[in-house]
């Protein structure tokens, strides 16, 4: 039986780890948070009730809500935020999303521990297309600061330098044997000989591409980001923030022996960031040593921190199952690049590299979010002055975007509010260039709310610079249908999606440091002739913008 109610309470309860002890929002009083349940095509309504002291927005990533932008949740681009003490019921509506999607809040850095996943079932007779497993495992990937996260943001807001690296990785929220103090607080998984477990998983981390991989164990990837993919058998895998993975798991090894599972950051680039790794223990049940030999196992291979082969090699290997609608016919194509950029602060006054701040941005944009309106409300009600339109289809300039040496002025990009509209039924296709602007190139994991898309290229260097047209190198037969794709360190990804689905839409890189900084742009899908092509009208219980 699955509900179609759930109540949220977002509280402050205090949790210690690495002997340290902190307050954190949680949902009814956990963390990670609980799982929603839901068959595909079904509408849940969950009620959110703030009763924190910081403002709260919930979004259902990975979950398409035909013509209900309203429950989408980003702060000041949907919604207004829940104020504490008040409450907002998201209508959530799933349509086409087949596996496993997820939930997090979407105002500042909360999703740090507000966080869950979705497990959504086939409908009634509609059979898998894979063998049924006997058990379904839940696990998120996450990051621990010691430190109050509220702290962590103000503090790299103030400096314009990067975030203080995070004291943890943590597996269902525990970091494991290997960090100080943590002993006991590791994740344990029990599997029987010659059962199949189904681990339905996310990164929910905030700023950083993960490895993982358990000893001796094949890993089969059945699904992505809410869809069916082909299965494909991994010895270790590659998820970005914001992706979900659905992977088989076999119980076939000696039941005598202990093996970890273990997360570590993949990482290009010359920032510092979190290299330690979170273990996790899997033990058969039936295995008759005592617990001491816990601590007695073997270790997966993870591929090296910065094997961008290793990461990429993972993700292109990803194809979907069932493609019978890849948009073969684009009606627009847009290119954009990401990157990061050094903005001058007036009389070098941040104290950032050189007085000056990092910012992030696409075409030379960098996102400003408003911050007393939504778009999507000033979009609905035609309130000006929130935002503008004139978000560019092309990047400012056709250069060597990964060269050494950058234009000097693509390294101030404008700050501002510029959304893309696209006519209802327009098929985008959407590059996105990644360049070598500060710090030599990152990999970036970008992220549209209200579509899946297919993943119609991924390429490293340039788009394009010579005459060779790029889509001759086009995978149109079976492209992963995703929500979150990675954009390789100075490479690019093409996608394509039709919009047909009417309102104001998200999109970031899910390294929460580069949403920060204005790695965003909105898109306004506007309504079609018909009724049902238009926007739902806005629930009552709207939270007010003040
Ligand atoms: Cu999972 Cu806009 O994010
Ligand atoms: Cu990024």
């Amino acid at each position: 039986c699955i509900a179609h109610h759930y109540t949220f309470t977002v509280k402050e309860v205090p949790y210690t780890k690495l002997c340290s002890t902190k307050k954190i929002l949680t949902v009814n009083g956990h963390f990670p948070g609980p799982v929603l349940k839901a068959y595909k095509g079904d509408t849940i309504y969950v009620t959110v009730r703030n009763r924190a002291n910081e403002n709260i927005t919930m979004h259902w990533h990975g979950v398409e809500q035909p013509r209900n932008p309203w429950s989408a949740g980003p702060e000041y681009i949907t919604q207004c935020p829940i104020r504490p003490g008040s409450d907002f019921t998201y209508k959530v509506i799933f349509s086409i999303e087949d596996t496993t999607v997820w939930w997090h809040a979407h105002s500042s850095w909360t999703r740090a521990t507000v966080h869950g996943l979705i497990f959504i079932y086939p409908w009634l007779a509609e059979p898998l297309p894979f063998l049924e497993a006997d058990h379904e495992v839940p696990l998120i990937l996450g990051e621990w600061w010691k430190k109050d996260v509220r702290e962590v943001v103000e503090e790299f807001i103030r400096t314009g330098g990067a975030p203080n690296v995070s004291d943890a990785l943590t597996i269902n929220g525990h970091p494991g044997f290997l960090y100080p103090c943590s002993k006991s607080d590791t994740f344990h998984l029990a599997v029987q000989e010659g059962k199949t477990y189904r681990i339905r998983m996310v990164n929910a981390a905030m700023n950083l591409i993960l490895f993982f991989a358990i000893a001796n164990h094949t890993l089969t990837v059945v699904g992505a980001d809410g869809h069916y993919t082909k299965p494909l058998n991994a010895t270790y895998i590659t998820i970005s923030p914001g992706e979900t993975l659905d992977v088989l798991l076999q119980a076939d090894q000696n039941p005598e022996n202990t093996y970890y599972m273990a997360a570590r950051a993949y990482q290009t680039g010359n920032i510092t960031f979190n290299n330690s790794t979170t273990v996790g223990v899997l033990r058969y049940i039936s295995s008759s040593k005592a617990k001491t030999s816990l601590f007695s196992g073997s270790y997966p291979n993870l591929p090296f921190y910065n094997d961008t082969s290793a990461a990429f090699g993972f993700f292109t290997k990803i194809k979907s199952l069932f493609s019978g609608q890849v948009p073969v016919q684009i009606s627009r194509r847009i290119i954009t690049t990401i990157s990061i950029n050094l903005l001058r602060c007036p009389q070098n006054s941040c104290a950032g590299p050189n007085g000056s701040r990092l910012a992030a941005s696409m075409n030379n944009i960098s996102f400003v979010t408003p911050s007393h309106v939504d778009i999507l409300k000033a979009y609905y009600l035609h309130i000006k002055g929130v935002y503008g339109t004139r978000f560019p289809d092309f990047p400012p300039l056709i250069f060597n975007f990964t060269a050494e040496n950058q234009p000097l002025f693509l390294q101030t990009p404008r700050l501002a509010t510029e959304v893309k509209v696209v006519e209802f039924g327009e098929v985008v296709e959407l590059v996105i260039q990644g360049t070598s602007l500060v710090g030599g190139g990152l990999d970036h994991p970008m992220h549209l709310h209200g579509f899946s898309f297919f993943v119609v290229g991924v390429g490293l260097g340039n788009y394009k610079i010579s005459d060779e047209d790029p889509s001759s190198m086009y995978n149109l037969d079976d492209p992963p249908y995703k929500n979150t794709m990675t954009v390789p360190r100075n490479g690019w990804i093409a996608i394509r999606f039709a919009a047909v689905n009417p309102g104001v839409w998200f999109m970031h890189c899910h390294f929460d440091r580069h949403q920060t900084w204005g790695m965003n742009v909105v898109f306004i899908v506007k309504n079609g002739i018909w009724p049902n092509q238009q926007i739902l009208p806005p629930p009552d219980d709207l939270p007010p913008c003040h």
